[in-house]
């Protein structure tokens, strides 16, 4: 599964063509970070910038947040949407305070026990917080996998989505976390889109399976009914 060209690849595509200058990049503040993370689960940069603007206004620490009325945390959230997250971003900031004297884990394993943060989440805000070489494979990350692999089973499937964290684990770059962590995401949301995927410009075009037998618009495989 290994192939150190795989990471090189999209490390270079993201130094000349990725995003480089959102608000929670170039930070190696967890919070930050943290906040970043959560806000674009299952939502687009665009929709977050003004959210994430205003929540670090009022709540520019984590300290701060934690000791909030929960009320103040919701009216921030408020038409963001999904708003579990703003729930359990609360009790996390909380949680941090108490078990971790307000300093977030560097061990993606202990964010990943934290309300709200997942195993793809905990090693995004590793990576970026760290440099902790950690694997993510959220949404976008698994089409841009199916695609390339030519996976062709629903990748919500267990045994499938257990193969696909291997192989996201067998890909990392020794060198490099943070851009490529940060690439694949930008390929997932700018390049490899669901509906019009623009491959003449995709870094992993020329090993793409779906690319090669035009079965993009049919990978990943979408849930089965
Ligand atoms: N989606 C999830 N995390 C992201 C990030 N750090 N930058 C851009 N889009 C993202």
């Amino acid at each position: 599964l290994a192939d150190p060209t795989f990471s090189a690849d999209v490390i270079v595509w993201q130094k000349q063509h990725g995003r480089h200058a959102l608000p929670w990049q170039n930070t190696r503040d967890a919070y930050r970070i943290w906040l970043s993370e959560i806000m674009l689960q299952q939502t687009q940069v665009s929709a977050v910038l003004g959210y994430y603007a205003r929540f670090l206004e009022r709540f520019p620490t984590l300290a701060g947040l934690a000791s909030a009325p929960s009320e103040d945390v919701m009216a921030l959230w408020s038409g963001l949407g999904y708003y579990t997250r703003a729930r359990n971003l609360h009790a996390c900031a909380k949680r941090v305070m108490i078990d971790y004297d307000g300093v977030f884990p560097g061990d993606p394993a202990l964010l990943a026990q934290l309300p709200g943060i997942g195993r793809s989440t905990a090693a995004a805000i590793a990576a970026f917080s760290s440099g902790t070489r950690a694997a993510i494979l959220d949404g976008n990350v698994k089409r841009v996998f199916a695609r390339t692999f030519g996976v062709d089973q629903f990748p919500g499937l267990k045994p499938v989505e257990d193969a696909l964290w291997r192989r996201a684990d067998a890909l990392l770059p020794v060198e490099g976390i943070e851009s490529y962590t940060q690439g694949l995401m930008d390929l997932g949301a700018t390049l490899c889109t669901r509906s019009s995927p623009d491959c003449g410009r995709c870094p992993l075009r020329q090993r793409c399976v779906a690319y090669a037998t035009g079965r993009t618009a049919e990978l990943p495989v979408r849930k089965p009914k």
